[in-house]
């Protein structure tokens, strides 16, 4: 059971900035009562799921995975790459008993079996609850997010700690916005008035399938964001801006889309106007997804059945043409001030694949070593990742990345020269 090794009473070490002491190169010795917890990872066959299960593997050699997934020969490969500490869980995460029996024996689990999106019961979740489970996932949907906070008062009962929404974006990028208002306001005495997400991922970034129904799902969302204190609504893939993501990356076309870091970061940071915006590259797949939202009805991106013969048409090609684009993945979160001064966080990586692995073993460590209070958190809440903690989180999780900036302001990291006023230039 959880509760003696590891999972609920993880909280309780209460060493938020745990530093990482000396050990072989490039890996992490994690206190002796938390060094060999049992981490499950749903979706540990997938490619977010499996990147986190390798990620976790290399940076504490002695954890020990359990890669969960309903397929055993993709489990067996998985358990392959990543060794000795590791095995495979037949699980299926809508089959509440066989969930709740592969947990009992669990310190942690990471829930990457998506997609979130029209999932309409936290079953990972309540599973994680029911048997003392720490909990973190990557989920990428406002709905689901939301209905997981409702869970907050049963972890706390329970003494389990949970992070929904512990990913790369959101998950990373919560807490770069977090740093950067508590910055904003702690040391420059400024009240920041507009917070803005723009995200840059080419073709699937390398990442499964599930993300190539996730972009089809969002289309039948409409998106919430906030001007000044007011919730509106808009279209999705509207709204686009030609956003300067600094070098490696340049300029790039984003457009609106319904995350949830937007409705979070609203309430929690309480800055008035908040938006996301995201695109991919080859250009026309931005087109593909515009002419999509203004030609289709929103129901149809409801339909888990559409959505998925719309997947089975359009990943062959996706795929042949990931070859070309790349998967590269970029975030700019942007504050800004009434006097009209600003101030950003980039994060530019090679390969989503990879990035979003390293970023949610982040979240999943920060769990181990008791950054998390029970109850289901947000990132950017401090009960989520403690304050202190998110130096450490924001470092582990920006591994590997060519373009990593906190706190600078735009023109520093924008690729065109820009002029300062008397013909100076930078
Ligand atoms: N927050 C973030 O930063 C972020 C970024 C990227 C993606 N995501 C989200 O991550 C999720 C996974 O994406 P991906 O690219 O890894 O997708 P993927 O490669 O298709 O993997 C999905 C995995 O989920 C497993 N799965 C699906 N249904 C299951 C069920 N009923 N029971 C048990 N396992 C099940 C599948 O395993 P089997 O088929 O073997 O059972 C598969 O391994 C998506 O929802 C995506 O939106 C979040």
């Amino acid at each position: 059971m959880a509760m003696a090794g590891g999972g609920a009473s993880l909280h309780l070490i209460n060493k938020p900035t745990i530093p990482p002491m000396a050990c072989a190169p490039g890996t992490i010795q994690l206190p002796e009562k938390i060094r060999n917890s049992k981490v499950l990872v749903l979706g540990g066959t997938g490619r977010v799921g499996g990147s986190t299960a390798i990620s976790l593997s290399k940076l504490c050699p002695d954890l020990r995975i359990l890669v969960g997934g309903r397929n055993r020969d993709k489990g067996a490969a998985m358990v392959a790459t990543l060794g000795g500490n590791s095995e495979f869980a037949e699980v299926d995460i809508d089959n509440v008993n066989s969930l709740e029996a592969t947990l009992n024996d669990c310190d942690l689990v990471v829930h990457a079996a998506g997609p979130f999106q029209q999932t309409h019961k936290c079953s990972v979740l309540e599973a994680a609850i029911n048997t003392k489970t720490a909990y973190v996932d990557v989920c990428d949907d406002t709905s689901y997010a939301q209905l997981a906070k409702t869970f907050k008062d049963r972890a706390v009962a329970a003494n389990v700690p949970a992070i929904t929404t512990g990913g790369i974006y959101p998950g990373v990028s919560n807490v770069m916005a977090a740093e950067l208002v508590r910055l904003a306001r702690s040391e420059n005495k400024l009240e920041p008035e507009r917070l803005r997400f723009y995200y840059y991922t080419a073709g699937t970034g390398g990442a499964g399938p599930t993300i190539l129904a996730t972009s089809f799902l969002l289309l039948g969302e409409e998106v919430v964001a906030y001007n000044k204190g007011k919730e509106i609504k808009l279209k999705p893939y509207t709204g686009m801006l030609n956003i300067d993501f600094g070098r490696g990356i340049g300029k790039r076309d984003v457009y609106l889309l319904n995350l949830p870091e937007v409705k979070s970061a609203h309430e929690i940071l309480g800055i008035p106007t908040v938006s996301a915006r995201f695109g991919t590259a080859p250009f026309f797949w931005n087109w593909g997804m515009e002419a999509m939202t203004s030609l289709l009805p929103m129901e149809y991106f409801r339909d888990k059945n559409k959505v998925q013969q719309l997947v089975q048409l359009f990943d062959p090609i996706v795929r042949a043409l990931d070859g070309f684009a790349g998967e590269r993945v970029s975030m700019r979160v942007d504050l800004e001030f009434p006097n009209g001064r600003n101030t950003i966080g980039l994060f530019s990586h090679k390969s989503l694949s990879v990035s979003v692995g390293t970023a949610t073993a982040a979240f999943a460590l920060a769990v181990l070593e008791g950054s998390t209070k029970p109850g289901v958190w947000f990132p950017e809440e401090p009960e989520g990742i403690a304050v202190e903690a998110r130096e450490v989180l924001l470092k582990r999780g920006s591994q590997g990345t060519f373009n990593f900036v906190m706190n600078k302001p735009a023109w520093m990291v924008e690729t065109n020269p820009k002029e300062l006023g008397l013909g100076i230039y930078v």
